[in-house]
């Protein structure tokens, strides 16, 4: 059962332990700073070199506890060691934010089922790897937990070019329902946040010239979204005040989809 707890709007992380993956930048370390500003302990999980440093920046900033941790994702190895690191650290975890993520854009007739394949790996299997070994700690602890997913307005809404990443972030739609389903009986909640274009690193990569410009007026608020905006969206799915929201994909995507 997911219990029941009097909504105040503070939105409190106090005493919670947080995994972030993606934290060593974009809205992954936007995610993890808002979370330690609600009082969370972080854990940084990144194929980046500098997600300790991002971590240590946070900690400071914040006076909170952070660990960064190096890893590849789709490395099943790497992902037990954060498990373990991150139980060994601070004793248990009560919320996963899964925001790694890629995107290699391509006509369908032309991709190399490569790209199609990494985008899989990243974005659908990886996250279902972290979250099932996640998942038992959590169901072990029984103190339930919060699991929330960074998933695309191309769940929503056909993307030119965006064929293997619009199939990798379908696939986490269809987890994020059957994880919801079957772990709200241990009190956990999973859900997804849906952007549009963000301006991070992954975002001006993909958006530039007139798809941009073409985009930008398509969009009814007329702008792309700034990583906070994902995060605070993000935090609101990672603590008490959304104890009924279960199974949901939030779109955060100033009206794009509203057609
Ligand atoms: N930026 C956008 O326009 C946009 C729109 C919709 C959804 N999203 C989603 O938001 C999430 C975050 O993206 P972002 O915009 O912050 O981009 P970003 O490129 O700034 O961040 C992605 C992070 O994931 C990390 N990462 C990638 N592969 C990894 C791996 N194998 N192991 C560990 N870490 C890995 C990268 O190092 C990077 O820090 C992604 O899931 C993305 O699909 C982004």
């Amino acid at each position: 059962m997911i219990q029941y707890e009097k909504a105040t709007g503070e939105f409190k992380l106090n005493g919670k332990t947080a995994i972030v993956t993606g934290g060593a930048g974009g809205i992954g370390e936007a995610t993890a700073r808002m979370y330690a500003a609600k009082g969370a302990d972080l854990v940084l999980v990144d194929i980046k070199d500098t997600v300790s440093d991002v971590a240590s920046a946070i900690a400071k900033e914040y006076n909170t506890r952070a660990i960064g941790i190096r890893c590849d994702l789709t490395k099943e190895g790497d992902i037990e060691q954060v498990v373990t690191k991150a139980v060994d650290t601070f004793g248990e975890i009560n919320i996963l934010a899964n925001v790694a993520g890629r995107v290699d854009l391509d006509n369908a007739e032309d991709i190399d089922f490569t790209l199609v394949e990494n985008q899989m790996n990243v974005n659908a299997f990886s996250v279902f790897r972290l979250t099932q070994k996640v998942g038992r700690v959590m169901i072990q602890q029984k103190k339930g937990g919060k699991i929330v997913c960074v998933t695309s307005q191309a769940d929503f809404i056909a993307i030119d070019k965006h064929v293997g990443y619009t199939m990798s972030k379908a696939a986490l739609v269809g987890m994020i329902k059957v994880l919801a389903l079957e772990w709200a009986e241990f009190g956990i909640n999973v859900n997804g946040v849906a952007p549009t274009v963000v301006r991070t690193y992954m975002g001006d990569r993909a958006w530039q010239g007139k798809v941009k410009d073409d985009m930008i007026e398509a969009i009814p608020a007329h702008r792309f979204a700034e990583v906070d905006e994902i995060a605070a969206a993000i935090l609101f799915l990672s603590c008490s005040e959304s104890n009924m929201i279960t199974g949901e994909d939030l779109v955060v995507d100033g009206g794009f989809t509203i057609r």
